[in-house]
């Protein structure tokens, strides 16, 4: 009861003072806003000044609904404080007062804790009340940014879609800008468009979503994009950004390039040419295609393949690139040529040159480089240029000459042609080295006869007792003709190798020496033969062996050996004789001049045994008397020839 007089007339004194204008008796005094992240705390400060007490001051705490009434949510004196129940804040807020300021905490803030907060303090006489407003902040997550993935053409009419942004559970609602290469995006008519999309989620919290759209240039081809998200923090803003992103711009060609890429260097026929061709742009709905005049060439997108190149393929090339959006084409030439060189032709390309005088042909091969031409013959180079003139012609001018024709500038081209000489003339033959031979008996030898000269010679072998021998073999070669005979060795032997044609003659006397080693056989193989060669051959031959076999076996001891061997064979003569001369030597008495026969032939027989060993090459060496022979045969003896 005193304290309530005591109050009464402590009122009553405030309302004098009042009314005297002295002083107020609360004043209260609060910030504009109060922020506070998500799920975290907020203070809410209500200041003031009292003349009187803190224990004299009532506190109300209320809220602003969002159909505006005020509802209070806390109440505190000095004695007793508590939370109205049904409020949102029910069992989140707790209020403390000191002096001067007076404090509402609320803990694990919500979305919808972002409304106006009244602090109303009442003294004893009169009341008053701050208003403040609390903000409430959520960080978003971190954006992202997808480009689109598919090419963009230059030619699209509208802003092509480039990409979008997306930026998630943020609060308030965070911003979103696209850059191009640092540079802030601005939607701009008929050139860039931003659609913006907002999402409040079940949280409460903002999603944002940006698309941009936008025309593409050929110059946006290397451009880098990307998202740069603003969003309001305690005190102040932040900012991140997401990755860059680049697009792919498909931009026609304004130029093409079409080239040789191989051969590099000059191109000859038969060689395949690759032809590349390139055109500036990028669009995939563009196709190359190459034209060689008016026909349209089978080509392998940017490569066309010449194979087996021949002149015909020389002149311009196009290589043409069609959008087939806009039907609009572009080209590109070059200009290729290919070498040629044709056979060579050489004139005349067979020739028969007199002894003596000029050889002269020409070899030309058309070509469209410069050429190079040498003669060859036998493998050497023996002229240079087209023109070959071989003067005062000779047997060893007669051949084959090859000539070659090359173009220096270009590798592997090259032809050749062939000339085939004959010079004309009267026989010569080719000397061997032996003419004269010593032979045994029975043996048979192979007499070569070489003959140069045009018209190829006839060649005859005849036999010094006129016999004609048949050739074994004759081959016609380059120069003349080269002939063989075999010639069974009987006797002394004289062999002529006559070679004849219209220009004449020319002969070689070959001179065979027979030989054996015993006196008593050469005498019978020396009848023998004489026999034979007139007889059959059959029975030569089979005496042949027989006569052969002894001087065979006899050789190496020579003198000793046969006489020892034919001992009992001239024994036997001995005998024979002694009885023949027992038996005639009447008749030989009464008639002395027959007796010289049996002296005769044994007198000769020791002289050939002799020359045999030592004077066979001297004896036969008569060159001029040869000579003389075969000229006076040859007039006789050419009609016979011609069979
Ligand atoms: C309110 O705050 C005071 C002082 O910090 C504390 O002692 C008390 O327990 C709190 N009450 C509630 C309900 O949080
Ligand atoms: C977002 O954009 C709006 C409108 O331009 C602006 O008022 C606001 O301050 C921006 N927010 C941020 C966080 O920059
Ligand atoms: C983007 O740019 C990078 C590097 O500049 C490049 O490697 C990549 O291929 C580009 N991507 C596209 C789609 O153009
Ligand atoms: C190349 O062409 C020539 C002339 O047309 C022909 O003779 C030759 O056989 C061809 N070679 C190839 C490999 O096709
Ligand atoms: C080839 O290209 C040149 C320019 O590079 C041009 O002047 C010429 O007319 C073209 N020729 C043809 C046949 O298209
Ligand atoms: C071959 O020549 C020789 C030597 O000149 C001559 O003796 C012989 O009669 C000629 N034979 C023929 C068939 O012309």
């Amino acid at each position: 009861m005193a304290v309530r007089d005591a109050a009464s007339l402590l009122v009553g004194l405030l309302v004098l003072f009042h009314a005297w204008g002295v002083w107020a008796d609360v004043e209260v005094n609060m910030e504009d806003r109060v922020e506070a992240y998500l799920g975290e705390e907020a203070r809410i400060n209500c200041m003031f000044t009292s003349a009187e007490g803190v224990g004299a001051l009532r506190i109300h705490w209320f809220f602003v609904t969002r159909s505006g009434e005020k509802k209070q949510i806390y109440y505190l004196e000095s004695t007793m404080k508590y939370a109205d129940r049904g409020t949102q804040f029910t069992d989140r807020v707790n209020g403390t007062i000191s002096p001067g300021t007076a404090v509402l905490t609320i803990s694990d803030v919500h979305i919808e804790d972002e409304v106006e907060f009244i602090c109303h303090i009442k003294s004893l006489t009169e009341g008053r009340e701050g208003r403040t407003k609390l903000t409430v902040f959520d960080a978003p997550a971190f954006p992202s940014i997808e480009g689109i993935q598919t090419g963009i053409s230059v030619n699209e009419v509208n802003p092509s879609k480039i990409g979008t942004c997306e930026v998630k559970n943020g609060f308030p609602k965070p911003n979103i800008t696209w850059y191009r290469n640092n540079t802030p995006l601005r939607p701009a008519q008929d050139e860039v468009e931003i659609t913006l999309s907002v999402t409040v989620e079940s949280s409460g919290l903002f999603s944002v979503r940006s698309e941009l759209r936008m025309k593409v240039t050929k110059e946006d081809k290397d451009d880098q994009f990307y998202c740069e998200v603003t969003y309001f923090v305690p005190g102040g803003t932040r900012m991140t950004e997401t990755n860059r992103i680049n697009i792919t711009v498909y931009y026609p060609s304004t130029a093409v390039s079409v080239w040789v890429e191989s051969p590099k260097g000059k191109i000859k026929e038969g060689d395949s040419i690759m032809l590349q061709c390139r055109g500036n742009g990028n669009t995939p709905s563009s196709f190359l295609s190459f034209k060689h005049g008016e026909e349209e060439l089978p080509s392998e997108q940017d490569t066309l393949v010449l194979h087996n190149a021949t002149r015909l393929d020389s002149g311009v090339y196009l290589c043409i690139s069609t959008d087939t959006d806009t039907f609009e084409e572009i080209a590109g030439n070059t200009t290729l040529f290919v070498h040629y060189l044709d056979p060579a032709v050489v004139i005349p390309e067979d020739t028969i040159v007199p002894q003596g005088q000029d050889l002269k042909a020409t070899c030309n091969a058309l070509s469209s480089v410069d050429t190079h031409t040498a003669w060859f013959k036998d493998g050497e180079e023996i002229s240079k240029g087209n023109t070959l003139i071989v003067k005062d012609a000779t047997f060893d001018t007669a051949g084959t000459y090859e000539c070659v024709v090359t173009v220096p500038e270009i590798e592997g081209m090259e032809t050749r042609g062939t000339l085939y000489v004959n010079v004309q003339g009267q026989p010569e033959i080719i000397k061997p080295d032996n003419t004269e031979m010593v032979q045994q008996v029975e043996t048979t030898v192979s007499l070569h006869c070489k003959v140069r000269g045009f018209p190829a010679p006839r060649v005859e072998w005849t036999t010094a007792d006129g016999k004609v021998l048949d050739e074994t073999s004759r081959e016609v070669t380059d120069e003349g003709v080269q002939s063989t005979v075999d010639v069974k060795v009987t006797s002394d032997i004289t062999v002529f190798c006559n070679a004849t044609n219209d220009f004449g003659t020319d002969a070689l006397t070959f001179d065979i020496k027979a030989t054996t080693h015993t006196t008593a056989a050469t005498t019978t193989a020396e009848t023998t033969t004489t026999i034979t060669t007139t007889t059959t051959s059959p029975a030569s031959t089979t005496t042949i062996s027989s006569t052969t076999v002894k001087p065979k076996t006899v050789n190496p001891p020579k003198k000793k050996v046969k006489k020892e061997s034919s001992g009992g064979v001239i024994i036997a003569v001995i005998i024979i004789c002694i009885l023949l001369l027992a038996i005639l030597g009447s008749v030989l008495y009464f008639l002395y001049k027959k007796g010289k026969i049996c002296g005769r032939s044994g007198k000769q027989d020791l002289t050939k045994e002799k020359s045999n060993k030592d004077n066979i090459v001297v004896e036969m060496k008569s060159d001029n008397t040869e000579e003389a022979v075969l000229l006076g045969v040859n007039g006789e003896k050419q009609p016979p020839n011609d069979q």
